[in-house]
């Protein structure tokens, strides 16, 4: 079996899971972790006992965003030639679902791939934030047009351009940003309990369904081809 040091992968049934195990570092996603978490996506994604994959950190973080102290050390041109964030790109072809269950931080990078997931339930004392502007750089992985599928364009705008209106729990379910809030204490299981019921279903559907409703497009962008 693979050794993970980041992170600790289970499975609870046809339920794949992945806990960010990072403490120190508030589950800070370093290219370590980041590396980690893809390679056992990759693993459930081709497991044919696994119907849907849940992730989730701790109760203090689910990421605390990119890993500030790495990123810090890298030039512009490290950071194109590396392609960084390509682990972000290549976690939307995984084609089971994934749930996120989060609790505590999910700021920068750890708000995104939040956002990454198909389903995302928190805990009572989540919060989510998109502080990157204050560090001079761009929510970088998905942050700019994730944000706005999921709570419209002035909150994405406001959240993003000010770095520091962040959602709690209950102000991210009002927006849209996730699915329902629940215990600190419940909400992993929770997500578990849906990821099995989907794990039920007709896997080539729930494939397709993931992927028709992530190709979907903003009302924007279809009004503007079919009135325009
Ligand atoms: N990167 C690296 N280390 C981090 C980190 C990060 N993003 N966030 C927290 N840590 C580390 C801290 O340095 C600290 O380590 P030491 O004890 O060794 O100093 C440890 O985790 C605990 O953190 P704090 O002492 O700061 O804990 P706190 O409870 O006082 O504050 C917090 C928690 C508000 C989340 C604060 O840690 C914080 O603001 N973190 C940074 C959040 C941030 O700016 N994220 C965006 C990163 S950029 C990005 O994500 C780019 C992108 O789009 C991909």
């Amino acid at each position: 079996p693979t050794k993970y040091e980041m992170i600790i992968v289970s499975t609870d049934g046809p339920v794949g899971i992945i806990r960010l195990n990072r403490p120190d570092a508030l589950n800070a996603l370093c290219r370590q972790l980041t590396t980690e978490v893809l390679q056992a996506l990759k693993a459930f994604d081709t497991d044919r006992q696994i119907g849907a994959i849940v992730i989730t950190g701790s109760d203090r973080a689910f990421a605390a965003g990119a890993d500030i102290k790495e990123m810090y050390q890298k030039k512009l041109s490290d950071i194109l030639n590396e392609d960084v964030l390509n682990w972000a790109s290549e976690i939307s072809s995984i084609r089971k679902p994934i749930i996120a269950a989060v609790n505590g931080y999910a700021f920068g990078g750890g708000c995104e791939l939040a956002m990454m997931c198909d389903i995302i339930y928190a805990g009572e004392k989540a919060v989510f934030g998109q502080p990157e502007i204050n560090l001079g750089v761009i929510p970088g992985a998905g942050g700019t047009q994730r944000l706005v599928k999921a709570v419209g364009k002035s909150k994405a705008m406001e959240i993003c351009l000010t770095g520091n209106v962040n959602l709690r729990a209950q102000e991210a379910y009002a927006a849209g940003l996730v699915s329902g809030v629940y215990p600190v204490d419940k909400v992993f299981s929770h997500a578990v309990s849906v990821a099995k019921k989907i794990s039920q279903q007709s896997q080539p559907a729930i494939a397709m369904i993931k992927s028709a409703i992530n190709e979907c497009k903003s009302p924007l962008h279809i009004l503007t081809i079919e009135h325009y």
